[in-house]
């Protein structure tokens, strides 16, 4: 989810199911993102529905306080907050070698950038997420009120010896009407469930799109769930965007 999701202070704590496992996450006094187990070692009561008193949760049902520490059996995960974005490793999910810090893209600087988290949960696999990012033809394909004048640039070289992660497109957003905004992007997949656009030449040089593809719990009929984060880290030279990183508040989604 997105870092501002969990405000400093915050007395709500954040819970999602990730690749079947329960979790939930807060801010400790000192506004460190903590994260563990999301059933109470205790008698299993929701942790998500517990409140958080000076950085410390405390159980609902009969008071365990937990402050991030190992206790009665609770156990943190690791957990990273890059300030765009709030990660957590669930070491069981996945299959990949543990990393001691998510990957984490190369992005805009964030006093002069705008950004925006939303997401999407779609009735698929992860990696369905990843191909449909990393085919330069989706977009120009079925979303055609969005995308227009698709040139694939370059793209890596299956059969060189080392072939470079990434293809570069050529592509016009439609605005309104017949007015257009052309872009150069390059697309590259730093991690199994990461797909990250850069855009590199053309309105907005420097922003990224990066979409990051979080296995949840099935769906009743045992049907496989995604939640599809897109995380926009916005960047743009012309004179009027620092008046609109003034508005960014109401411009985000809700
Ligand atoms: S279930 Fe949490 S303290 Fe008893």
């Amino acid at each position: 989810g997105a870092s501002r999701a969990l405000p400093e202070g915050g007395e709500r704590p954040l819970g999602r199911t990730v690749a079947g496992t329960e979790v939930v996450a807060w801010r400790a006094a000192d506004g460190t993102l903590v994260a563990g187990p999301g059933a109470c070692p205790h008698l299993g009561a929701p942790l998500r529905e517990s409140p958080v008193r000076c950085g410390t949760l405390i159980c609902r049902w009969h008071g365990l306080p937990l402050d991030g520490a190992p206790s009665a059996g609770w156990r943190p995960y690791p957990a990273y907050d890059d300030g765009v974005l709030l990660w957590v490793r669930l070491d069981e999910a996945g299959g990949e070698t543990p990393l001691e810090r998510p990957v984490v893209p190369a992005r805009p600087d964030p006093r002069t950038a705008v950004d925006a988290v939303y997401t999407a949960v779609g009735r698929c696999e992860p990696e369905d997420v990843v191909a449909n990012r990393l085919d330069p033809w989706h977009g120009a394909w079925l979303h055609p009120y969005s995308f227009v004048d698709l040139r694939v640039l370059d793209a890596p070289d299956p059969s060189a010896e080392a072939p470079e992660d990434g293809f570069t497109v050529e592509v016009s957003f439609k605005v309104a009407g017949r007015a257009v905004v052309p872009v150069q992007a390059v697309f590259t997949a730093p991690e199994p469930r990461t797909v990250v656009m850069h855009i590199t030449g053309g309105e907005g040089t420097g922003s990224v799109v990066e979409t990051h593809a979080t296995p949840l719990s099935p769906d009743p009929a045992g049907r496989p769930r995604t939640a599809v984060v897109e995380a926009v880290v916005a960047a743009s030279d012309r004179p009027g965007f620092a008046a609109a990183r003034l508005a960014a508040p109401l411009l985000r989604p809700l």
